[in-house]
């Protein structure tokens, strides 16, 4: 059992998405169907306690009591794996502002680097969604967190789709009060320090470049 803050999301959809991720003989066009349709139910699940706030509206028969979403979110895709992420979660929440990180795992030392970062402003008073479907060292989102909480994020919450033990610890270590959303923690990594059984490359499989 993966230790708080990590929140497992066993939705019977969200596991049947994964189950098709995963299969070698998914081609780009359902991988990219498939991320979306489970990023859809992650993000629901990671965005469950949202605050709200209480306002009128009028129906054509008179005025009805409503709720908005009383706060301002960002979401930011790991570049480039998470932007196969980022559409289902604009089509969720309309309203939420971008930044952008781009970070490159060595294929050698899997440390990963940054290329690009362009966050939007209020981030303290935002909640604050970084998609990225791997998590596998941790290392991509322990910087992307770094980041953020540099330009003064408070909320952050990770979206992945596959997370390894050991890229959740470094996560915990770092940044203890992040939470992690993710349909499963598998086995852990091998020599190249990719998750076992994961699904392999995601952004060669997303893009079709392997
Ligand atoms: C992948 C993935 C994560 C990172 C996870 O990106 O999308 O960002 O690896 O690994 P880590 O937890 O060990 O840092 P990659 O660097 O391969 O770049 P890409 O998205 O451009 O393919
Ligand atoms: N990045 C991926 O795309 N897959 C892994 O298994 C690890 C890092």
């Amino acid at each position: 059992m993966a230790p708080v803050p990590t929140h497992i999301v066993d939705h019977p959809l969200v596991q049947d998405a994964l189950r098709i991720l995963r299969d070698t003989a998914t081609g780009p066009g359902q991988f990219r169907g498939e991320t979306a349709r489970i990023s859809r139910l992650l993000t629901a699940e990671a965005l469950r306690d949202l605050p709200l706030r209480s306002i009128t509206v009028q129906t054509p028969l008179g005025p009805a009591r409503a709720r908005e979403v009383a706060s301002d979110v960002v979401v930011v895709p790991v570049l480039r794996a998470g932007l196969g992420m980022l559409d289902a979660v604009l089509e969720l929440v309309p309203h939420a502002r971008v930044g952008h990180i781009g970070l490159q795992r060595d294929e050698a030392t899997a440390v990963a680097s940054q290329y690009y970062a362009k966050v939007p402003p209020g981030l303290p008073e935002a909640y604050v969604l970084v998609v990225d479907p791997m998590l596998a060292t941790g290392g991509s989102a322990v910087s992307a967190i770094d980041l953020l909480r540099r330009s003064g994020a408070r909320r952050i919450r990770i979206v992945c789709i596959v997370a390894a033990p050991e890229g959740i610890a470094a996560v915990e270590r770092a940044h203890p009060d992040v939470s992690i959303y993710t349909p499963v923690v598998d086995a852990g990594l091998n020599g190249q320090k990719f998750i076992v059984p994961g699904l392999g490359d995601f952004g060669d499989r997303l893009y079709g470049t392997t």
